[in-house]
């Protein structure tokens, strides 16, 4: 097979890159399923897609499957750090997708990829942060005539998206996959509890059990994380500024305290809320000799970095990696990790692919689902059905069967008669 139009780091590198993509696939039995599906069915079938996401092993897996399905795809990175040049090399030589990606490229370079795969105009954008939603209405208009629409992988797209809803300008139907049920479950509950536990022993080899870690934030992502903490055999104490959370975390029988309480009683110590500020100065005064201080919330704001540099007399970097220590007046050692960034993409390997598969598979049916229902314009959500069909997957690659509703209950919970 040709290679399509490409520009990579090396395509030498397949071969690593499919083994890495093999791998990947192992654990993602759903998309698996869909491709299969696709490849009878073919409902992609002469659709051009331009892709805009991070060049992984499970980003390649949900190429394959479209590609399965008939599709043409040009593919850009989202984040040129995430990127794999090793995958990058195998999507071109072995799974015949144009791809537009070098690890560490340089913004000039991001920004001309993005236009590359906007050459052969695409009837359908697939969006990881909103960047060829805004390419193509700001400067490529022209482009949106040929459009059925697009889907949008994560919140902070989907938060632009919606403003430009709101303001009147988006001309295009864009389906919001980051808001289904089965990827708040995947993702941010079991991903983000499993690999910021990952991340912590990763960075400091600790023994958790018999440990008490403090969860700030019992949202989706404390909740899973809270859960393998305890599940770790620690003592786990969670804060929280909503009292229906707070209260949700005392039933699960979980320590709920204010984080001025907590911070004297944790040794792990763990934000999870998408608020700022929420360890600061006050805090940092309480906390142990040994503390450990970690961020899973998107951005590296809700450890008061400033405050913990300003109280401290020394600070020790790299003591491991991904490990610095902090040096207090009283000489207590404070441990933080990955710079305060999110913990489980700086210390560990991000969401495991079994994750990725829902996101992927959701992905993958909406993008059929689009080209088969012309849409109006505005930020739609993934039908029921399409969540539906990949939590059935899931459980059947589990192995497991549930119940079917009979007719009679079926019209019993549909009808208002008794
Ligand atoms: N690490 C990852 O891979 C990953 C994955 C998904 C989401 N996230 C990020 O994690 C953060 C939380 O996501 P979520 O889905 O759990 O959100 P969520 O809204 O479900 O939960 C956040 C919780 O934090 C609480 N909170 C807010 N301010 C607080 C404070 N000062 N002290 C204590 N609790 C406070 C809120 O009441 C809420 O219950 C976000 O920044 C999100 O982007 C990270």
């Amino acid at each position: 097979m040709a290679a399509p139009p490409h520009d990579v780091a090396d395509l030498g590198l397949a071969r690593a890159g499919i083994r890495r993509v093999d791998w990947a696939e192992r654990a993602m039995p759903a998309l698996r399923r869909i491709r299969e599906r696709f490849a009878e069915r073919r409902p992609l079938a002469g659709v051009r897609i331009a892709a805009c996401m991070h060049v992984t092993a499970e980003t390649a897996n949900a190429m394959r499957t479209l590609r399965a399905g008939g599709a043409e795809i040009a593919l850009a990175a989202s984040n040129p750090l995430s990127t794999q040049d090793d995958t990058a090399a195998a999507l071109v030589a072995e799974y015949g997708v144009s791809v537009y990606a070098r690890a560490g490229m340089d913004q000039a370079s991001y920004d001309r990829n993005l236009a590359a795969v906007l050459e052969h105009p695409p009837h359908v954008l697939l969006d990881d942060g909103c960047d060829l939603v805004n390419i193509v209405h700001r400067e490529r208009p022209e482009l949106l005539s040929g459009l059925t629409g697009g889907c949008e992988q994560t919140t902070t797209g989907v938060i632009r998206l919606r403003q430009m809803e709101v303001e009147g300008v988006l001309k295009l139907p864009m389906v919001a996959v980051n808001d289904t049920a089965t990827k708040r479950m995947f993702d941010n509950r079991y991903g983000t509890g499993q690999s910021t536990i990952d991340g912590i022993m990763r960075a400091t080899n600790a023994m958790l059990a018999g440990r008490t870690v403090v969860v700030a934030g019992f949202g989706y992502c404390g909740r899973g994380l809270a859960e393998r903490a305890r599940g770790m055999g620690a003592r786990v104490v969670v804060t929280e500024v909503d009292p229906v959370k707070a209260l949700d975390a005392v039933m699960q029988g979980y320590t709920v305290l204010p984080m001025a309480q907590a911070a004297a009683e944790g040794d792990v110590l763990v934000t999870v809320t998408g608020n700022r500020d929420v360890i600061r100065a006050e805090h940092i005064a309480q906390l142990k000799d040994g503390a450990v201080l970690a961020n899973s919330g998107h951005f590296d704001v809700e450890i008061d970095l400033t405050a913990l540099e300003s109280l401290s007399v020394e600070v020790r970097r790299e003591v491991r990696p991904q490990t610095d220590e902090y040096v207090l007046a009283d000489g207590r050692r404070i441990v933080l990790l990955a710079e305060g960034r999110l913990l489980n993409l700086g210390a560990a390997e991000g969401h495991p692919a079994a994750v990725m598969d829902t996101s992927f598979s959701v992905q993958a049916l909406t993008v059929a689902w689009l080209v088969d229902h012309p849409l109006t314009s505005g930020v739609l959500d993934v039908p029921d059905e399409i969540d539906n069909e990949v939590a059935r997957l899931e459980l059947e690659a589990l192995g497991v069967g549930i119940d079917h509703l009979t007719p009679e209950q079926e019209s019993y919970l549909h009808s208002w008669r008794v």
